[in-house]
């Protein structure tokens, strides 16, 4: 997603400054050339050693050094963005009045390309009519601002100005500086695993936690895609994206007949119950009834039914989680549903598939195309996921007719 994009990192000291090194190390993930500034104050919160660990260049601090006779128009000039994570209200005070003291302040007046700061501190100082009026002017000027978040601050006070997530910031960085390819796109995206209920308290599950999903719809969004989520879990929501929450089958099924007709790009990465209880029972089973029998129906072929009803140009990508014969049984479902692209996971090999981080997968294209994806990130793999998909919009003869 920010494959070769230079993107200068400015740290200032707040006691936020912990949370820059992960902010670093996920654009590093990302691809990005990631150069890190530090203040002087951000130095009394982090080691430089731990920062330039994690970036792509050692630290910087001064406008003095030996490398460059020109430090503080070089920076600024060659960077394709400039983050500041945290900013302090010093910060954004020089920076809106146009000081240059330090090496950071000097690379933001010095630079052309998108700024995004993040801005950290306590409530007070946050809604003080200074820090305010500073953010006004800094965001008439084109300036992005990652709101704070609300919650618990240094020294344990509660309210506005926390340091948003680094999930928020990376996906502000990923909008202004992704390939943009799906610009203006409906994706729709399911995920996690249905819950087929047996009684009131108990139900039939799997263990899909749906972050295969929620790695997709991210992607999406970082590719210019306006993305609905059809979920049955709770993970943090990608930023831009839209969720509907469903439960069973049955729901993921009115969900998807509902959205995915005016989608350009459907996805169901949701694990859905082959099978459910015929009939719910009233209440809680008792225990000293002994052992109930449950008679199980199929449940409807979401897939196979959005396959059926495919609208032209649709690109329809389904997955298939598999413990043998992983590329026949696919290639029978890609058919059998009439999918432009299917995602085979041997979901009995280590690290793949169900609830890990991690995924390895075959993408097989109605075309014939087959590609295979090693262990990687989830995100590595809907990286890929959207690449075929792209790849088959543009493709002479697109999506594969309904
Ligand atoms: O959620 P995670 O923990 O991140 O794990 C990811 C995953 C393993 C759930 C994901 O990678 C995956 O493999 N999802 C599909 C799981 C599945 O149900 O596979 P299947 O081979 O049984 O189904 C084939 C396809 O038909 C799937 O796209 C499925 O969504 C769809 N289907 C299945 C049954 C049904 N009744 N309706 C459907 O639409």
């Amino acid at each position: 997603m920010l494959q070769g994009r230079r993107i200068v990192v400015g740290v200032t000291g707040g006691i936020a400054a912990y949370k820059a090194v992960e902010v670093c190390r996920r654009l590093v993930d990302a691809g990005a050339h990631v150069v890190p500034v530090m203040t002087a104050g951000a130095e009394r919160f982090l080691g430089r050693t731990t920062l330039s660990a994690l970036c792509s260049e050692p630290v910087q601090t001064s406008l003095w050094n030996e490398v460059s006779p020109i430090p503080h128009t070089r920076l600024g000039q060659s960077a394709d963005l400039v983050l500041v994570v945290p900013a302090t209200a010093r910060l954004l005070g020089a920076y809106a009045a146009g000081l240059s003291t330090d090496l950071l302040t000097n690379t933001l007046l010095a630079t052309r390309a998108p700024v995004v700061v993040c801005p950290a501190m306590h409530t007070e100082m946050w809604e003080h009519p200074a820090v305010q009026h500073n953010m006004q002017v800094l965001r008439s000027r084109g300036v992005h601002v990652v709101e704070p978040d609300e919650g618990r601050l240094a020294g344990g006070d509660i309210g506005a100005g926390r340091l948003a997530t680094p999930d928020r910031i990376v996906a502000v960085v990923e909008q202004l500086l992704g390939p943009h390819d799906m610009a203006g796109l409906r994706v729709v995206v399911t995920a996690g695993g249905t819950r087929e209920p047996i009684d009131a308290v108990r139900v039939i599950a799997n263990r899909s936690s749906g972050k295969q999903g929620y790695a997709i719809a991210a992607e999406a969004l970082g590719r210019g895609a306006d993305v609905t989520i059809v979920s049955t879990v709770e993970l943090p929501v990608p930023i831009g994206a839209v969720v509907r929450s469903v439960e069973t089958a049955a729901e993921m099924q009115a969900a998807m007949n509902e959205l995915a007709p005016t989608a350009d790009v459907v996805v169901m990465a949701a694990a859905v119950a082959d099978f459910r209880p015929v009939d719910r029972a009233q209440g809680k089973l008792k225990k000293a009834a002994g052992p109930p029998q449950i008679v199980l129906e199929a449940t409807p072929d979401i897939l196979a039914a959005l396959g059926a009803a495919k609208p032209a140009g649709q690109v329809l990508v389904g997955f298939a989680a598999e413990t043998s014969d992983l590329v026949a049984n696919a290639e029978a479902k890609l058919r059998r549903k009439n999918l432009d692209l299917i995602v085979a996971n041997d979901v009995s090999a280590p690290g793949v598939g169900f609830q890990h981080d991690t995924n390895a997968v075959t993408l097989l294209c109605a075309g014939g195309d087959a590609t295979t994806i090693e262990l990687s990130d989830k995100r590595q793999v809907a990286r890929a996921v959207l690449d075929s998909v792209c790849v088959i919009r543009n493709s002479p003869r697109g999506a594969s007719p309904s």
